[in-house]
C-alpha cells in the first residue's frame, strides 16, 4: 500500500515508483488475498514501447506544454471520413485484436504479462477512430442556445462512468431565454452499481426538488421532502432555487441509495432482494452536476467527489483561460482534511492518502461500508459478502461514521460574454491532461468548428478525449501511444488509462463570429 497520496496520472510513461501507483478509486486495505493490486509496470514498458515505436520508425512528435494562450494547432486531416460501415468493422476488427491479445495474456505472470502487452497488435487509425466515435453524442439543447457534446470511453469492463443530462422540467422551458440544462458525470468505484443509479434517478430528482421549492409542495420522495425540509431550516428561505434543489437532489440520492434501501430491506428481510436493494449502497460513485440556467444567466455545479467541471473563457485579446467551476474532494484538498479533522477528533480519518486507507474521494454517493453503523455491517457484511459483493467490509478503526458525505459543494459562475464553453468529466480526463491544456484543445475545436476537416473529430468530447489519450505522461503526444493504448484489453487497460467521460456544452448565446468568419475566408 501506498504513502503517498497522490493521484498518479497513468500512462506508459509514468515515472512514479511503483508502490505509488493505485489505479482504482476503491482500495479495500484489508482483503485477505490483497485482491489484484495492480503495481505499475509502466516505467519499463514506456520505455519498452518507446524502443519499439523508434524501431518500427514510428512517427512521433514532442508536444510541448503549451501555455494557456496557445490554442490546440489544428489538425491536418489526410485520410477521408470513413463511413458507418468502414467504423462498424473496424471495431469488431478491436473486438478481434482485443480478444486475441486476452486469450494471449491469460495465465501469465504479471512480468510474463507485461512483456507480452509489449508486443500486442497496434491498432489502425481507422480502429482509434472507430474506438472514439462509438459513444460519441451530439445534439442541441434549450431550443439552439446550447450545444452538447459527449463522449464515453471506457477502460473498465463494464465501463463504471455514467453520463446524464436533461432539460430540466420545472424550469421555463425552452420558451425564448429561458430554460434550464443538466449535465452531470457520475464516476463509479467498487463496481458500477451506484453511478448506474445516479445517472438514472438523477435527473428526475433534480426536477421534483426544483418543483418542491419552487411550489412549496411536498415532494414525493420521503427523503427529497426531508431534505428541503432541513435545508429551509438550516438556510432560511434566501437560498437560491437551483443550489438548494440540487444539495436537496444530492442529499435524497444518497439518503435513498443507503439508508432507505437498507430499511426496505430489513421491512422484506428476503435474501433474494439483497443484490438489488444494498448492491448500488455497497458500490460508491462520485457525482457532478452542472446546471446551465439560461434564465438567470448563470451556470451551477454541484460537486461531489473528484469529477471536475472547467470553463473555457477567451480572453479580449484572444487567448484562453481555464477556470475550475468544482473543487476535487481528495486527500490533497486541504479543507477536506480540516473538516475531516474537526468531524473526527482524535481519529487518523486519512491513512496512505484515503479515507480509512481505502477511498480515494473524500466525498462520495453510496459506500456503505463508510456510512453504516457498526452493528448494521456487522450483521450484513458477511451475507454480502458471501454473495460477492467484495467491498463489504469494514475498514479498520470504524470508530465515528459516517466519514463520507454526498453533500455537494456548490459553485455558481454568471456567464459573461467572454465565457465559451463548459467542460464536465471524470478523472479519467484529468488524469491524462491539464486543465489548460483540456481548454486550449477545445479551443481548437471551438474555433473552427462548422469547418469540414479542420478538426479530425466533427464532435468537440471526441477532439478532446482523442488529444487525451494521444497525449502521455510526459505530455508527449503522438498517434502511435493511443494505437498502442487502446490495443490493450481490460482488466490490464486500467493500469495505463481510466475509463473517461466527457460533455462538453457550448454555449451559443456567446458564440461570436469566429467560426463564420474562418468558413468565408
Ligand atoms: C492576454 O491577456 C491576459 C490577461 O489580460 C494576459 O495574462 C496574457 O499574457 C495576454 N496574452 C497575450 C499573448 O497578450
Amino acid at each position: 500500500m501506498s504513502s503517498d497520496t497522490v493521484r498518479q496520472r497513468r500512462g506508459f510513461g509514468n515515472t512514479a515508483p511503483e508502490s505509488q501507483q493505485q489505479p482504482t478509486q476503491e482500495q479495500p486495505d484489508q482483503q485477505p488475498s490483497g485482491g489484484s493490486k495492480p503495481t505499475g509496470t509502466k516505467r519499463s514498458l514506456t520505455i519498452a514501447i518507446g524502443g519499439v515505436l523508434t524501431l518500427l520508425g514510428v512517427a512521433s512528435y514532442t508536444f510541448l506544454r503549451q501555455p494557456s494562450s496557445a490554442v490546440d494547432p489544428v489538425g491536418v486531416v489526410a485520410t477521408p471520413e470513413p463511413t458507418a460501415v468502414q467504423l462498424m468493422t473496424a471495431l469488431e476488427s478491436v473486438a478481434t485484436k482485443r480478444g486475441e491479445a486476452k486469450k494471449k495474456l491469460e495465465g501469465l505472470s504479471r512480468t510474463e504479462r507485461r512483456e507480452e502487452a509489449k508486443k500486442l497488435d497496434v491498432l489502425t487509425d481507422l480502429e482509434v477512430t472507430a474506438v472514439l466515435r462509438a459513444k460519441e453524442k451530439s445534439w442541441e439543447a434549450l431550443g439552439g442556445a446550447l450545444q452538447v457534446d459527449t463522449n464515453q470511453v471506457s477502460s473498465n469492463d463494464p465501463i463504471e462512468d455514467y453520463l446524464a443530462s436533461c432539460d430540466l422540467r420545472s424550469s421555463a422551458g425552452t420558451a425564448e431565454g429561458g430554460g434550464r440544462l443538466m449535465v452531470g458525470v457520475f464516476d463509479g468505484h467498487a463496481g458500477y452499481r451506484c453511478a448506474e443509479q445516479l445517472a438514472q434517478r438523477m435527473g428526475p430528482m433534480v426536477d421534483a426538488a426544483l418543483a418542491s421549492i419552487a411550489e412549496g409542495t411536498k415532494a414525493e420522495s420521503p427523503a427529497l421532502s426531508k431534505a428541503v425540509v432541513r435545508l429551509n431550516r438550516d438556510a432560511g428561505h434566501d437560498w437560491d432555487q437551483v443550489p438548494m434543489a440540487l444539495t436537496a437532489a444530492f442529499m435524497a440520492m444518497d439518503n435513498e441509495l443507503v439508508h432507505e434501501s437498507l430499511k426496505q430491506f430489513r421491512k422484506l428481510n428476503d435474501v433474494e432482494k439483497m443484490d438489488e436493494l444494498l448492491g448500488p449502497a455497497v458500490a460508491g460513485s462520485c457525482g457532478l452536476v452542472a446546471v446551465v440556467d439560461r434564465a438567470a444567466g448563470e451556470v451551477v455545479v454541484a460537486n461531489t467527489g473528484d469529477s471536475r467541471a472547467l470553463l473555457g473563457v477567451r480572453l479580449k485579446n484572444g487567448t484562453w483561460k481555464a477556470v475550475r467551476l468544482s473543487e476535487d474532494h481528495t486527500a490533497k484538498n486541504k479543507a477536506e482534511l480540516a473538516r475531516l479533522a474537526r468531524d473526527h477528533p482524535g481519529e487518523t480519518v486519512i491513512r496512505h492518502g484515503r479515507v480509512l486507507g481505502g477511498l480515494m474521494p473524500t466525498r462520495a454517493f453510496g459506500d456503505c461500508r463508510y456510512k453504516w453503523p457498526l452493528d448494521v455491517q456487522k450483521a450484513l457484511f458477511p451475507t454480502l459478502l458471501s454473495r460477492g459483493h467484495r467491498y463489504a467490509t469494514t475498514p479498520n478503526d470504524y470508530a465515528s461514521p459516517p466519514y463520507v458525505t454526498a453533500h455537494p459543494v456548490i459553485v455558481r459562475h454568471r456567464l459573461g460574454p467572454q465565457d465559451k464553453f463548459i467542460v464536465v468529466a471524470s478523472d479519467g480526463l484529468y488524469d491524462q491532461m491539464s486543465d489548460a491544456d483540456i481548454v486550449n484543445t477545445v479551443a481548437g475545436w471551438y474555433e473552427t468548428r462548422g469547418v469540414k476537416g479542420a478538426t479530425e473529430d466533427a464532435n468537440a468530447a471526441t477532439h478532446l478525449v482523442r488529444a487525451a489519450l494521444e497525449t502521455d505522461s510526459l505530455g508527449r503526444r503522438s498517434k502511435g501511444y493511443i494505437q498502442q493504448l487502446l490495443a490493450i484489453p481490460p482488466p490490464l487497460s486500467r493500469r495505463f488509462r481510466d475509463d473517461i467521460s466527457v460533455a462538453i456544452v457550448t454555449l451559443n448565446d456567446h458564440a461570436d463570429e469566429t467560426a463564420e468568419k474562418i468558413k468565408s475566408e
